[in-house]
């Protein structure tokens, strides 16, 4: 059966192109001839290298997103922002408290913060950007670091805000200290790093370095493996791929 396409017009940079509206506007891109060379990474909404700002008819408002994830929309004028430039508080994180005088020695603008709500707006990812620039100001690090896990470091936010405040690189701060000098030390895991260095797994890797593959599947599959809670329906339906 023939698929029918429907091809609608988007303006990238100024210039029309007619694709297809199943497309997101990275592949409608592709699919208009450009070679994404800048401005493209993972393709899964994960890198933050794909930010744009666009217009729609009709509409005064600029929208951001990702071109991987946004979708190409009829009469979208956009215009491709791979990088948008930061500032970054050089620290050496041995020597920075984990205290919000840190951030206003290093990110004093935070403190500028109108609470506009414009940086949570324009975030791909939904992150609330807005709280956890006020939990730095209230010296939460927990919460920022918490709040903002899932920052792609697009910049998005930051190319919007009016207190120029580089909130990606405020909230790897707050993440840096958390990791550093708030989480309680995982004392298995520096036990099992002694155990490494000590050798105590060479002999075993060593044998695993010798075996052939079907040695080696046989010992994936006698693993020790922690239980598997993945509903019926999305497991799959042979272990062929073993
Ligand atoms: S290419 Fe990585 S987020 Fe879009």
């Amino acid at each position: 059966m023939e698929t029918k396409v429907n091809l609608i017009p988007i303006h990238v940079m100024g210039k029309q192109y007619m694709v297809p509206d199943t497309l997101t506007v990275m592949k409608a891109m592709e699919y208009a001839g450009y070679q994404l060379t800048r401005g493209c990474g993972c393709r899964g909404g994960i890198c933050g290298a794909c930010g744009i700002a666009f217009r729609l008819p009709d509409s005064y408002k600029i929208e951001v997103g990702l071109a991987c994830q946004a979708m190409a929309q009829p009469g979208m004028y956009l215009a491709v922002l791979p990088f948008f430039p930061n500032k970054r508080g050089i620290h050496d994180l041995n020597k920075v408290k984990a205290a919000v005088d840190t951030f206003k020695a290093l990110y004093p603008e935070v403190f500028k913060c109108v609470s506009c709500n414009t940086c949570t707006k324009s975030c791909p990812m939904s992150i609330e950007v807005m709280d956890y620039i006020n939990a730095v100001i209230r010296g939460d690090i927990v919460q920022a670091a918490e709040l903002s896990f899932d920052c792609v470091m697009c910049g998005l936010c930051t190319s919007r805000c009016p207190a120029e405040i580089s909130h990606a690189n405020v909230a790897i701060l707050a993440r840096r200290l958390y990791g550093s000098q708030i989480t309680p030390r995982a004392e298995h895991l520096a036990k099992q790093v002694e155990q490494v260095k000590a050798g105590k797994f060479n002999e075993g890797l060593d044998q695993l370095k010798k075996a052939d593959v079907n040695k080696l599947k046989e010992l994936y599959k006698a693993r020790e493996a922690e239980p598997d809670n993945t509903p019926d329906e999305w497991a799959p339906k042979s272990n062929d791929y073993l």
